[in-house]
């Protein structure tokens, strides 16, 4: 009760007053030795070439390059995407979108137009270093075309989209509260029949969600519909909890 009072009251506070430090930058790191196995070597080099992602490598923090490199890996390898002129993509609560330049990478060998949008409700929320998402958000994006961050509720989001990537929705109140959003935000299924409605006729949906309990919670959103889950092997980047993939393909 107190939480979501707080919560309530901040969330609509920075929504308001959007403060933060203007052009937020990262430096290259050395990423001559990441620690690698030798089957991530393999898989790193294979992954470079076919993305031309070799120019992120040497202009990237190495956490952030890992992190990309984690999404690449996972959309190389599971979602197979018709080449066609344009292809449109939204991710849905996308932070400070430190993770782009995979999606954007992967997209674009398939298209010769690509509209990716990143919506985000809190958009705002302040870091310690007094930089917000947002602003986090366009350092990333920098020099991609037809990449666009929406700061605003899914739920107001009205085009349509051959693709759909939700990394780590709230499925369960607890970690929607602990992030700061007020509760009246929290209604999964809502959420997930709203996301489904934008996506176009034979398009998929790529949702990532950690540990054993938001996988039921999340199967229990999608059930009845066309989608297969599965563990996903820690390549890259170690995270602390199982991750699980989901993709659900549109009739
Ligand atoms: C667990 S975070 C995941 C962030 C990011 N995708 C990642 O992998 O780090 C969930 C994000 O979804 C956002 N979110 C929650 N409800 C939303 C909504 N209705 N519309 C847009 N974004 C939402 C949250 O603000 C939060 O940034």
């Amino acid at each position: 009760m107190f939480l979501n009072l707080r919560n309530s009251i901040d969330f609509f506070l920075r929504r308001k007053i959007h403060f933060s430090r203007i052009n937020y930058t990262e430096k290259n790191e050395n990423k001559a030795d990441l620690g690698f196995s030798d089957f991530e070597v393999k898989q790193e080099n294979y992954l470079l070439n076919k993305y031309n992602f070799e120019d992120y490598k040497n202009n990237s923090t190495v956490a952030n390059y890992c992190q990309n490199l984690y999404i690449l890996n996972l959309l190389d390898k599971y979602l197979f995407v018709n080449p066609k002129e344009k292809i449109s993509i939204l991710d849905i609560g996308s932070k400070n979108w430190y993770y782009v330049r995979s999606e954007y990478s992967y997209f674009r060998k398939y298209c010769t137009e690509l509209q990716l949008d990143g919506v985000e409700i809190d958009a705002y929320r302040l870091y310690a270093n007094f930089y917000n998402r947002l602003e986090v958000a366009k350092f990333y994006m920098k020099g991609l075309s037809g990449v666009n961050y929406i700061s605003d509720d899914v739920r107001n989001i009205n085009n349509t989209y051959d693709y759909i990537i939700w990394i780590l929705p709230f499925v369960l109140i607890e970690p929607h509260r602990y992030w700061g959003l007020p509760d009246k935000y929290f209604n999964p299924h809502n959420l997930f029949k709203h996301a489904y409605s934008l996506l176009n006729s034979k398009g998929k949906m790529f949702i990532i969600n950690q540990g054993e309990h938001e996988l039921e919670a999340q199967k229990n959103i999608i059930k009845g519909l066309n989608f297969e889950t599965l563990l996903i092997d820690n390549i890259f980047y170690q995270y602390k909890y199982n991750r699980y993939l989901s993709i659900i393909e549109k009739e």
